[in-house]
């Protein structure tokens, strides 16, 4: 038996309308799909609280079905809460205490840069710059989908959505471009906020 608590999708923060290089059409559209996320994740999540346990079977089954979906739901809330929190800044360089992790960790800020902008290149959904608290250090991940790859005991604070929902409305196939304008208007200080909230170390 799975205690079921609904979430609600959060308000989407007015700023995100007046996006520089992302239009209004595509922000409107992107959070109807991370609204459809929030609710399937309360679905599936009712569905579990009745799920026949015995029945349970790896090829397939009830509960193997609703869990792994679960995760792809899970995945598009987290990552989405991430994306539209983070975005509606003014961009350019990171400053505070972001800044002098990314320097630690990659180098400087244009190499952090290049490696994320490669890594959301080469991804199918996501790519993501997150501290890996066993490590002691920031790294970019990439993700294929809501739910691939995140890696265990890893805090995502930047998250770049590649989906093609993502800019195809703005850019068609030039995810280059869109990529230079998810840079333009990173919320440096909605980033360095989380960096203070996880206590993520300086040492
Ligand atoms: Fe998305």
């Amino acid at each position: 038996m799975t205690n079921l608590v609904e979430i609600r999708p959060r308000e989407l923060k007015p700023s995100l309308l007046e996006l520089d290089g992302i239009s209004r059409t595509t922000i409107e559209a992107h959070y109807r799909l991370y609204q459809g996320y929030v609710s399937k994740r309360n679905e599936l999540l009712g569905k579990l609280a009745g799920v026949d346990l015995g029945a349970a079977n790896q090829v397939y089954s009830e509960i193997r079905a609703l869990k792994l979906d679960l995760t792809f739901a899970v995945g598009g809330v987290k990552n989405h809460e991430i994306y539209f929190e983070h975005l509606g800044g003014q961009g350019g360089d990171p400053d505070g205490y972001v800044a002098a992790l990314i320097e630690r960790d990659f180098g400087s800020v244009d190499t952090w840069r290049a490696d994320l902008r490669a890594t959301a290149m080469s991804g199918r959904g996501w790519a993501w710059t997150a501290y890996d608290w066993d490590e002691g250090r920031m790294f970019n991940y990439l993700g294929d989908a809501q739910n691939t790859f995140p890696v265990w005991n890893a805090t995502p604070i930047v998250a770049l959505d590649v989906y093609e929902h993502a800019y195809f409305l703005d850019y068609q196939t030039d995810r280059a471009s869109y990529i230079d304008a998810f840079f333009r208007n990173l919320d440096w200080g909605v980033v360095n906020g989380w960096v203070e909230a996880y206590r993520i170390p300086r040492e």
